[in-house]
């Protein structure tokens, strides 16, 4: 996996830096250092500076990709890297950046732990003058932040509630509704309310789920319907599993109902609440009918489990085009330009509107799963057939 990543999104940057690439003759040298650049013939912009990257965990499968695809692009791009990891542990990062700061880092490029604890960081880097790009999260409560890569993240949530209605058969593939009324019992699950995206995604979802819930086509047995009540602590599989297997003593064991869906907001929660439904002995698969439970990250094991018809679907954003752009991002201010947003007006970090750049993402069921992710080489057939990352 970490090397078809690298591949994959070292042939992007390539391409997205074809000219600096194709002048430097050779760019990506070691060190990098300016004597390298100017052999070359044309010196790429501020090739050999230090870039640091920080992410919040390898827990997570895509955090590993989107810090190692980064990485290889700005390598390619001629950059030193410094990548780090935090292990989900807001001290740590935070350690983390102090250090890259303190290293001569010249850029910033951060996926955030805990969206509001950087300020005193960023506070440093600004100090400095040196620019921070927010990634794939936003940095909120601080000035300090230059732009913003991410997916669009209230869609992702659009998306997840749509494929909910869908696989309950309540709309069809063309989104139209087919006139089935249910009533059908669901649960709702949010990421971590530290994460400026959990919202986004929670109230995207809601954006389509809401006016079924007041129609009563959709009913919620738990009644748990508030974000807060709803959230899931610093992503937590297990916490998702637990609360599942509460949910299920508290308003399912022992009555006639059963749980027909589930909003889960990523595939390791997914993962956590189809245990915890499987343990309770619900049916293998959803022909069967195993909930439709719903997921996002195009992650490898819950690919396998949708290839298998047990989870419903999954959001694919494709992470070798964030790197791209973020890389993209930190090349503009180095070299003393500044990226181009397309959207700058819905990230308010609290402090101010951050200019962003949004990616699309898509939806993948068992219908498209080949086409979107076997196609496009971000799994192989053999990877999705075993489940295991290769
Ligand atoms: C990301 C998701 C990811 C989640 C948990 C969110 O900020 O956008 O892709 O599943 O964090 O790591």
């Amino acid at each position: 996996m970490r090397i078809r990543t690298i591949v994959a999104t070292g042939a992007g940057a390539a391409l997205m830096l074809g000219l600096a690439a194709c002048a430097g003759g050779g760019a990506g040298s070691e060190g990098g250092s300016s004597a390298d650049a100017t052999s070359g013939g044309e010196p790429a912009a501020d090739a050999g500076g230090l870039i640091g990257v920080a992410m919040p965990t390898q827990t997570v499968e895509r955090w590993t990709q989107d810090g190692e695809g980064v990485k290889a692009g700005l390598e390619e791009a001629g950059f030193e890297v410094d990548l780090q990891f935090a292990n989900d542990d807001i001290p740590t990062q935070q350690q983390q950046i102090e250090n890259m700061v303190q290293n001569g880092a010249e850029a910033l490029i951060i996926a955030a732990i805990d969206g509001t604890a950087l300020s005193g960081q960023l506070q440093a880097a600004a100090d400095a003058g040196i620019p921070v790009i927010s990634y794939d999260r936003l940095i909120r409560d601080s000035d300090n932040v230059d732009f913003y890569v991410t997916f669009d993240n209230f869609k992702v949530g659009v998306g997840q509630a749509t494929s909910l209605l869908t696989g309950l058969g309540i709309l069809d593939e063309s989104g139209a509704e087919t006139g089935e009324k249910g009533p059908f019992n669901v649960e709702l699950f949010a990421g971590s309310p530290d994460d400026n995206n959990a919202g986004f995604f929670f109230n995207g979802a809601m954006s389509v789920l809401q006016p079924y819930v007041d129609s009563g086509v959709l009913v919620i047995p738990s009644e748990q319907t508030e974000f807060n009540t709803v959230a899931t602590p610093g992503w937590q599989q297990e916490t998702a599993q637990t609360r599942m297997e509460d949910l299920l003593t508290g308003s399912y064991v022992g009555t006639d109902l059963k749980v027909q869906g589930v909003l889960a907001p990523n595939d390791g929660l997914a993962r956590g609440i189809i245990t915890a439904l499987r343990n309770n002995g619900y049916p293998e698969t959803i022909a069967d009918g195993f909930p439709i439970v719903t997921g996002q990250d195009a992650e490898i094991g819950s690919v396998k489990l949708i290839a298998d018809g047990v989870q419903y679907s999954t959001i694919f954003k494709d992470t070798r085009n964030l790197a791209e752009k973020a890389i993209e991002a930190a090349e503009a201010f180095l070299a003393g330009e500044t990226p181009e947003p397309n959207d700058t007006e819905t990230y308010d970090n609290g402090v101010k509107v951050i200019p962003s750049f949004l990616l699309e993402s898509e939806v993948v069921t068992a219908d498209n799963l080949e086409s979107v992710l076997v196609d496009s080489g971000y799994w192989t057939a053999e990877e999705v057939a075993s489940g295991q990352a290769s």
